[in-house]
């Protein structure tokens, strides 16, 4: 018998190209084609890029560096694509700039990969960087069961795709496209599938996903908040998250399902970028400072026990140091359990990339440095808070030592403990008994009966 073609694919970036990495395995394991973690071993190497911000995007042609001077040393004619969001914006360029590239596919395009291949074997070079009337979705396969067991109790599932905002630092307008949701059967057969398989956590995701406004089943159109209380509805779907959101959608059906859903977990990443005004008008992004802390003010009212996370951008265009501290100042008052901060990035194509007030290198690294001192400072109390609270724990992998586990807490916060008779998959109560700076340590309080728990029990244990 032939011996099955290996696939190694590499995801840069945000949880879509995570979720579409697996799809794009999905459509070539119907090919025959087995996955490695080595790519030396491969016969097709697929790098699905990121493109947000400079740094991201160079990472491929370092990447290709390596594979190209690996492919020499080896003699090997391993197959090399280039997907993503990189590939979407530079197409042909990579072609030109890496010669060691065979294809290069855009994220709209990953249905046609099979097609795209057999032109490679032809001995062609294929760029695919289209967006097509059909949806990919309806064209690429479900996973196998074994795929899904595989990869663990927790799963992604896209809601939506593509983004209308067009906040002036971003190129995901442009490599993803307009927004385009999902119908509801569709998300929630996918979702039903995945629950029979054995998975108990499902985080939708999308670039905008809050922006979803899917036709639902009553030929209506559904926000999010309504397409969650569908999926909480699902037997054995213990957990339920949604990432990534913008504050101007955060609208009162999706508060509301915060408050009515036990199995939506009190986590929210809901990105501000600044905590200037005046900044926040430059960026284009449809809200002031006081909309942000009134929507947390409501998240709060609907759910007391909700920590939230978000995203920072320093040093954009004509940032002052007055704006700078408004920053400063929402972080500090919001008190984040978590949120990642970036230097502006120039992006080509974008409005702001044109800004005549581009800061320096110098300004932005400094109050990066500021900025982290204070986001550190809070995900580490809220951290401290959590020493001897009460949580339910999924646990998706063992630890280092025999006989650990490591599961998330609600707060998608790392938790180590020694569970004997758990397994992966399984769902343990436990309390916090140690506060690293990387994870938490938990002792199991209740005996592990939770195999098949459903969702009509409520899963954040705490203590009143
Ligand atoms: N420069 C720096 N950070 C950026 N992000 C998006 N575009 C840029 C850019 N040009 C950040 C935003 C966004 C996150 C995914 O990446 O904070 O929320
Ligand atoms: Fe980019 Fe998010 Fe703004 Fe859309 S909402 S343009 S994805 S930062």
């Amino acid at each position: 018998m032939q011996e099955p073609r290996k696939l190694y694919v590499k995801s840069f970036g945000c949880q879509m190209n995570v979720y579409d990495s697996q799809r794009m395995a999905d459509a070539l394991a119907k090919e025959g084609y087995v996955e490695t973690q080595d790519p030396a071993d491969a016969d097709l190497v697929i790098l699905n890029t990121c493109h947000i911000r400079e740094k991201a995007a160079e990472k491929v042609y370092s990447e290709l560096g390596r594979l190209r001077k690996a492919k020499q040393d080896a003699g090997s004619d391993t197959t090399i694509a280039v997907a993503g969001c990189v590939a979407q914006a530079e197409g042909a360029e990579i072609m030109k700039r890496a010669p060691v590239v065979d294809l290069v596919v855009g994220p709209q395009s990953y249905h046609r990969l099979p097609e795209m291949l057999e032109k490679v074997r032809d001995g062609k070079r294929v760029v695919d960087t289209e967006f097509p009337a059909e949806d990919k979705f309806d064209h690429l396969p479900a996973p196998s069961a074994a795929a899904t067991k595989k990869r663990g109790p927790t799963a992604f599932v896209t809601v939506q795709e593509g983004c209308d905002k067009f906040c002036t630092f971003c190129v995901v307008p442009y490599t993803r496209g307009a927004e385009v949701s999902r119908s509801v059967s569709k998300i929630v057969g996918e979702a039903r599938a995945l629950v029979d398989q054995g998975v108990r956590e499902i985080t939708l995701i999308g670039q905008n996903v809050n922006a979803f406004h899917g036709e639902g089943p009553d030929g209506r159109t559904w926000g999010l908040g309504r397409l969650l209380e569908e999926l909480a509805s699902i037997n054995g779907l213990a957990r339920l998250r949604y990432t990534t959101s913008h504050p101007r959608d955060m609208d009162d059906g999706l508060i509301a399902a915060h408050r009515d859903l036990p199995q939506l977990m009190p986590y929210l990443h809901l990105p501000v970028q600044s905590g200037s005004d005046r900044i926040l008008a430059a960026m284009n992004r449809k809200h002031g400072r006081d909309t942000y802390f009134e929507i947390i003010d409501k998240l709060r009212a609907a759910r007391p026990d909700i920590a939230l996370s978000s995203d920072f951008i320093v040093g954009f265009p004509g940032e002052t140091e007055a704006d700078f501290e408004d920053t400063l100042d929402l972080a500090r008052r919001v008190g984040f359990a978590s949120a990642y901060s970036f230097k502006y990035s120039i992006r080509p194509g974008t409005p702001a990339a044109e800004h005549d007030h581009q800061l320096s290198e110098e300004v932005k690294s400094e109050r990066l440095a500021r900025l982290h001192q204070v986001l550190e400072a809070s995900k580490t109390a809220f951290d401290r808070a959590c020493m001897g609270r009460r949580f339910d724990i999924l646990l998706e992998k063992p630890g280092r030592l025999p006989g650990q586990l490591i599961g998330r807490s609600p707060y998608l916060q790392s938790v180590v403990v020694t569970a004997p008779g758990a397994g992966i998959g399984d769902f343990v109560t436990v309390d916090i008994t140690d506060v690293g700076p990387n994870s938490l340590a938990g002792q199991v309080v209740d005996a592990v009966e939770d195999r098949g728990r459903t969702s009509d029990r409520p899963l954040v244990a705490m203590e009143a």
